[in-house]
């Protein structure tokens, strides 16, 4: 879907504004391919690359989608995707001829292609040599991102606990990193755990009959997600302090959901949605912590208000309504939870102390839910999101907001959209077997790991 990029994009993406940031070697950010249900997954043949039984079960699905499947490249063949399976590696000494052979075949990948590899995690119990060739494919993905152009990504799928490439948890991540869904993917990883739903997924609403709760759903990425997730076909609880009423009433609204006036930071409010959702649907399936505050200062700086209502509201509130959801029987049957996280959390930022240490909060949170969540079939994970286009990134001042949202791989900033989907697809209940990952949006934002 083609959507409206920021001026520069716009100004940099035709005619007399691609020739002159050509000549003068400036940014040239492309517009994004965005995900639509009616648009197609790629945007050309797709080639399959790696031997074994991994590498053909994998080409099996991607035919069972109808892509154009390519087992060898064809020379000047434009590509929408190569996907690389390299599941049975022992030795980096095997990188090279698959590797170089996807290098041939970069030059021939079209706009917004993508580069998907499927491989395993290192574990400290592998032999030395096994856990070098896998490791390995880290620096190559993280590398490979960085050198493509032209809105293209490289992301990669991790197969945990010996799962099979074609697992239905790593099929659901292949699909995502495939999809206009990642667009503001770059460089990532996501780690399948275990195989998942067998259940032959609904790919156009995956979400059908779920019932979703979002926290900061009036304006945003948190309006972003609640269209998203109702999109997807959940029905939507949509939560805001009652200041946003009238905006969350909007949103509510517009798909079709309900809309509850609450201060998350309530003790209760666990229970108030608990209530909410159980009265008008019997039940929640799906929680979605995106409600967030800043209030930057230096720590030389900060007061107790700031650092308490930071902790407060982006991480305090999260624990407590999840132990509350975690104590319900209305919330048993394949439940998710998805907290935004931040990239904040995960690099520094000068002047947010309080934030960091509330965003690094839900990371580690989620890890150690995880278990948790497992006993009951469910999943967690976090999205932490870069620089995303929103009312608090426009407040950033003109200078600054510029370094900061080209400083990434794909060279501006992400859309709410981008985050929201990362969340819809977490939420999925093909990525049953996805849980404990944090995945980042930002477009391979060069602060960070
Ligand atoms: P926003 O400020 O536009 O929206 C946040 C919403 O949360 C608002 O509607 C607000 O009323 C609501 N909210 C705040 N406190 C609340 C409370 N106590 N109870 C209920 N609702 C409350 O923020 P934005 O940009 O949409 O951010 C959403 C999330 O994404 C936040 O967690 C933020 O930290 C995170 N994030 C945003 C990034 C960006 O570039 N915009 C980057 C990284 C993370």
């Amino acid at each position: 879907m083609r959507e409206k990029a920021d001026k520069y994009t716009e100004f940099v993406s035709r005619g007399f504004g691609k020739d002159l940031a050509k000549r003068l070697g400036l940014p040239q950010p492309v517009i994004l391919r965005r995900y639509s249900p009616k648009a197609p997954l790629l945007e050309g043949p797709v080639l399959v690359l790696g031997q074994g039984a991994g590498a053909d079960g994998v080409a099996k699905v991607l035919l069972d989608w109808h892509q154009d499947v390519r087992r060898h490249a064809t020379p000047k063949e434009k590509l929408g995707a190569i996907v690389v399976v390299l599941d049975e590696l022992e030795h980096p000494e095997q990188l090279s001829a698959t590797m170089l052979t996807v290098g041939a075949a970069l030059r021939d990948l079209n706009k917004n292609a993508r580069v998907v590899t499927i491989s395993r995690p290192a574990a400290t119990s592998d032999a030395p040599a096994v856990a070098a060739a896998r490791n390995g494919i880290d620096g190559i993905v993280r590398s490979l991102a960085k050198e493509l152009r032209a809105g293209a990504t490289a992301n990669g799928i991790l197969l945990a606990n010996g799962l099979a490439a074609n697992a239905a948890s790593a099929i659901s991540a292949l699909r995502f990193f495939l999809s206009g869904r990642s667009a503001f993917v770059d460089g990532q990883f996501l780690t399948a755990s275990s195989a998942g739903s067998q259940d032959q997924p609904d790919w156009e609403k995956p979400l059908k009959g779920s019932i979703a709760v979002v926290t900061g759903a009036a304006r945003g990425i948190g309006a972003a997600i609640a269209r998203t997730l109702a999109r997807d076909g959940a029905t939507v609880i949509a939560v805001d302090v009652p200041a946003a009423g009238d905006h969350l009433a909007a949103v509510a609204n517009e798909i079709r959901g309900t809309a509850l006036q609450l201060d998350i930071t309530n003790p209760d409010a666990g229970q108030r949605i608990l209530d909410h959702a159980v009265q008008r649907y019997g039940r929640l399936d799906i929680v979605v912590h995106n409600a967030g505050i800043t209030r930057d200062k230096l720590l030389a700086n900060m007061d107790n208000a700031k650092w308490d209502s930071v902790i407060a509201v982006n991480i305090a509130s999260q624990l407590r309504m999840n132990e509350t959801f975690l104590a319900s029987p209305d919330f048993a049957t394949n439940p998710r939870i998805i907290s935004v996280a931040s990239t904040s959390g995960i690099a520094g930022n000068r002047g947010q102390t309080n934030y960091a240490a509330s965003k690094a909060g839900v990371m580690g949170m989620v890890r150690s839910t995880a278990p948790l969540l497992a006993e009951r079939g469910g999943t967690v994970n976090a999205v932490a999101p870069g620089f995303i286009e929103t009312d608090m990134t426009a407040k950033i001042p003109f200078a600054t907001r510029e370094v900061a949202r080209r400083l990434n791989s794909l060279q501006q900033g992400g859309r709410p959209i981008d985050v929201a989907e990362a969340i819809a697809f977490f939420a999925q209940p093909a990525a049953a077997g996805v849980t404990a990952n944090v995945l980042r949006v930002c477009g391979q934002n060069l602060v960070g790991q």
